[in-house]
């Protein structure tokens, strides 16, 4: 799939813009803070609907207007799709698709498939692990839709309890409605967790094979925080077993110790732990297998190939691990910011569209 237009009405410091886009090389150039980085978070605002960059809506509002407009028009094999958002400071944001409202995020996911890779996702690897969870909860959002549905009622559960636990005088009748909850959707988040993570984990495991000829073998690991069980039901069992044995330490603390919400996964190479113990290059290494697993992975379960959007990032790698990038992006349309066009992108991307930004204007 490709992204043909976009259209923006005071979002962020764009005024009033309309750009259609090359459907394979995109490079955004400009000086620092011109908008580079601000049309990059637009798209992906149309296909997560919300930003990379910040939780706060009224944010991406141009300072001093009360709304604004996001439309974004892509093109898949056989059908087209448009985007509309609409931001104010007054009410929540209204979303729609080919005209139609959404009301629920997760029917907006599987719709235009943006991956984003910026120099926060290099870090990946040494990263806290929310990091890492945040990274399979957006995946698995986007290529599993059912996904992203568990995982609101998960967090919801979780947020009451929570509250719930910072009361003064806390009954254990009531934390058994949110333990339901806990114990339910939090076994089905496992399930899709750890089937994921292997998924991952063989692909990502050949494509940092061929970016080190071969020299190093990657797997990935799911690091379940409660038991991982075969089957749903025993899954359950285990996290009603552990939410139960944490309850007191729970009531004392006003928060819940156990669960997914706790889950982590790790890179290995070699059978090493690459976070305590690898180079910083097998760092960056292992992140860039796993970004491009991600498309993969997304090609497979969607069949399309999602859009690409590379904040940055050139600069941070070098030659090799650029030309590797490069070489495995044939069939994605990319968006590329950068401060200057040097001659390797060039060379690598001679018919690129070129897009100037200065102070939110295309010039
Ligand atoms: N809500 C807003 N209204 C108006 N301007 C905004 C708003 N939010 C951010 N800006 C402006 O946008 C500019 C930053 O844009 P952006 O982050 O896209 O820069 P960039 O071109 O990516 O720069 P860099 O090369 O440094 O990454 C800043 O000047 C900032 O003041
Ligand atoms: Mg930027």
């Amino acid at each position: 799939m490709y992204i043909k237009e976009l259209k923006l009405k005071n979002f962020r410091n764009y005024r009033d813009l309309t750009i259609g886009f090359d459907n394979r090389v995109n490079l955004i150039t400009g000086r620092n803070a011109q908008g580079k980085t601000n049309l990059i978070e637009s798209l992906y605002m149309s296909s997560m609907g919300r930003s990379f960059r910040t939780g706060h809506d009224n944010e991406m509002i141009l300072f001093g207007e009360d709304s604004a407009y996001i439309k974004v028009t892509a093109e898949k094999e056989y059908t087209s799709t448009k985007v509309e958002i609409l931001l104010s400071d007054k009410s929540k944001k209204a979303i729609k698709k080919d005209g139609n409202t959404i009301r629920r995020s997760a029917d907006l996911l599987d719709n235009i498939i943006i991956v984003i890779f910026s120099p926060d996702d290099l870090r990946i690897v040494k990263d806290e692990p929310e990091k890492r969870r945040r990274f399979m909860d957006r995946e698995l959002s986007q290529i599993k839709p059912a996904y992203f549905d568990i995982y609101m009622r998960y967090r919801r559960a979780l947020t009451e309890r929570n509250t719930y636990l910072k009361e003064d005088s806390v009954k254990e009748s009531m934390l058994d409605i949110w333990d339901d909850g806990l114990i339910r959707y939090g076994a089905l988040l496992m399930k899709y967790r750890s089937e994921f993570i292997k998924d991952m984990s063989d692909i990502s495991g050949n494509i940092h094979s061929s970016v080190t000829n071969g020299k190093e073998n990657l797997t990935l690991r799911y690091v379940p925080n409660v038991q991982i069980a075969g089957d749903i039901k025993t899954q359950e069992e285990f996290i009603e077993r552990e939410l139960a044995a944490a309850r007191e330490r729970d009531i004392r603390t006003g928060t819940t110790s156990k669960g997914p919400h706790k889950d982590d996964f790790s890179f290995e190479i070699d059978g090493i732990n690459v976070r305590s113990f690898g180079s910083q290059g097998q760092q960056r290494t292992s992140a860039l297998s796993l970004k491009l697993a991600e498309l993969e992975l997304i090609r497979r379960d969607t069949g399309e190939n999602a859009v690409l959007l590379l904040d940055d990032v050139m600069s941070e790698l070098d030659p090799e691990r650029r030309e590797y990038l490069i070489r495995s992006l044939s069939d994605n349309q990319i968006f590329i910011t950068t401060t200057d066009i040097d001659d390797s992108l060039m060379r690598a991307y001679p018919d690129a569209m070129i897009i100037k930004i200065e102070d939110g204007k295309v010039v």
